[in-house]
């Protein structure tokens, strides 16, 4: 009578232990203000794909998620950026000693910057990560993303819970674009440096996209091509990169991501993607991409304002994906040492007769 009670009581105890193992489930608090010890950086790919991937955020490291969506015929767009960075290492985030911070810009037909705000500073930033599951909740700035599976994303805004920030709303993506690294799709063990020193993984390259937001009162709605990538680094983002060109877009049924940079010795790095139907066609790097500024030199110099990039990516088997995108419109001017745009974009298959439209966010960092 004991035997098949201790065998039941092991089987639920061995039960019990295959359930923990398999739940991954972690809840992470990033503190408010900077470290003074030591930063740890990981660029090689584990299990999580879009968690934290810096421990310590102290005076030279950074971590943050970013988001944007831009209508398809590029007269509306939001870009959204989860920051845990001081200004030390990275020049866009505002406090050199408050690390938690939102930037919300976002982009209507009335004007190319409708609204911009840089959030109060949180409190904490709280993230719990099960799997490819993920929340982040930066504390105080009313502000919040939700991710499932790296599929759906919802970011959002709520005045109520921090009237500073003067915008609810949401953000809400459906991925029709698989997750890649710089060099290769979404899998363990893989290098995920763009640069010595900068990390890149980009959870959703596109997605299909509905965005609607309260504004001071004035209600702005629009769907379009949805976007979301996270960076990090353990030097100095502006001691790591002399100049950078990143950008993505839909161009008829394709979804194309786009970087070309230029590290702080002079050498230069790239990383192309392309994929359709919910397939990558590509994800490549090195020789076989190339962006090019139009009506700008190269390499560029402070304050270099091009009036779009062309962009080509070579996938191999005689398939080169050419497209140019056009700079209509400048939703952020830092001092020449950062520009950001969206525009139309336009490309197709080298070999091809067809080419396809639609609409693109991207930036230039030069320093
Ligand atoms: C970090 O160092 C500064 C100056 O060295 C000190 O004032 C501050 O209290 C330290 N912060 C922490 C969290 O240890
Ligand atoms: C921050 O961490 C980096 C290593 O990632 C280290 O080189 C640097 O000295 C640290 N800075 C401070 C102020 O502790
Ligand atoms: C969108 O922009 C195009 C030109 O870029 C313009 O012709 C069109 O009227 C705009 N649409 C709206 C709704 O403002
Ligand atoms: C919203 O209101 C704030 C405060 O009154 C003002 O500074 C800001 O310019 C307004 N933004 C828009 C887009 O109207
Ligand atoms: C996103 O969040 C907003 C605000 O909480 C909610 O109204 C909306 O239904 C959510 N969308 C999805 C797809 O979950
Ligand atoms: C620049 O740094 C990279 C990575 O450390 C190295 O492979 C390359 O040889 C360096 N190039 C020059 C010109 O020093
Ligand atoms: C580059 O400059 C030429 C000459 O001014 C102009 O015709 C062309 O439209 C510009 N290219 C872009 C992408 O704006
Ligand atoms: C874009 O770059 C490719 C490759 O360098 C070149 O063949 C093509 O002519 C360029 N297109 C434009 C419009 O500049």
């Amino acid at each position: 009578m004991k035997k098949p009670s201790i065998t039941l009581l092991s089987l639920v105890a061995n039960f019990l232990c295959a359930t923990c193992a398999q739940s991954s489930f972690k809840s992470i608090s990033i503190p408010p203000t900077i470290s003074n010890t030591t930063s740890v950086a990981q660029f090689i790919s584990d299990s999580s794909f879009d968690g934290p991937k810096v421990t310590n955020i102290n005076s030279s490291s950074y971590d943050w998620w970013y988001f944007d969506a831009v209508s398809l015929d590029s007269n509306y767009s939001i870009v959204a950026v989860f920051y845990a960075s001081p200004s030390t290492s990275f020049i866009g985030a505002e406090s050199a000693t408050d690390i938690l911070e939102v930037q919300i810009r976002v982009q209507t037909p009335e004007e190319d910057v409708f609204f911009a705000v840089d959030s109060p500073s949180a409190t904490a930033g709280k993230l719990t990560l099960d799997g490819n599951d993920i929340t982040g909740d930066w504390e105080g700035t009313g502000s919040r993303f939700l991710g499932r599976d790296l599929t759906c994303y919802n970011v959002t805004f709520d005045s109520d819970a921090a009237e500073e920030l003067g915008i609810s709303g949401f953000i809400s993506m459906t991925s029709i674009a698989p997750p890649h690294y710089p060099c290769s799709p979404a899998k363990e063990g893989v290098n995920m440096e763009l640069f010595p020193h900068v990390g890149w993984a980009n959870a959703v390259p596109d997605a299909e996209t509905i965005i609607e937001l309260n504004i001071n009162g004035t209600s702005v709605s629009f769907t379009g091509s949805g976007y979301h990538d996270k960076n990090w680094g353990d030097v100095a983002f502006d001691h790591a990169v002399t100049s950078w060109y990143w950008g993505h877009g839909r161009v008829g049924p394709y979804s194309l991501v786009w970087f070309d940079g230029i590290s702080s010795n002079g050498t230069e790095y790239t990383s192309g993607y392309l994929s359709e139907k919910g397939k990558i066609l590509g994800t490549t790097c090195g020789s076989t991409v190339q962006v090019r500024p139009i009506n700008a030199t190269y390499p560029p110099g402070l304050g270099s304002d091009p009036d779009g990039f062309n962009i080509t990516i070579d996938l191999g088997g005689g398939k080169v994906f050419e497209a140019i995108a056009s700079g209509d419109h400048v939703l952020l001017n830092e001092e020449g040492a950062y520009m950001r745009w969206s525009g139309s974009i336009s490309g197709g298959f080298r070999e091809n007769e067809e080419t396809y439209t639609g609409s693109s966010v991207f930036e230039q960092f030069t320093f």
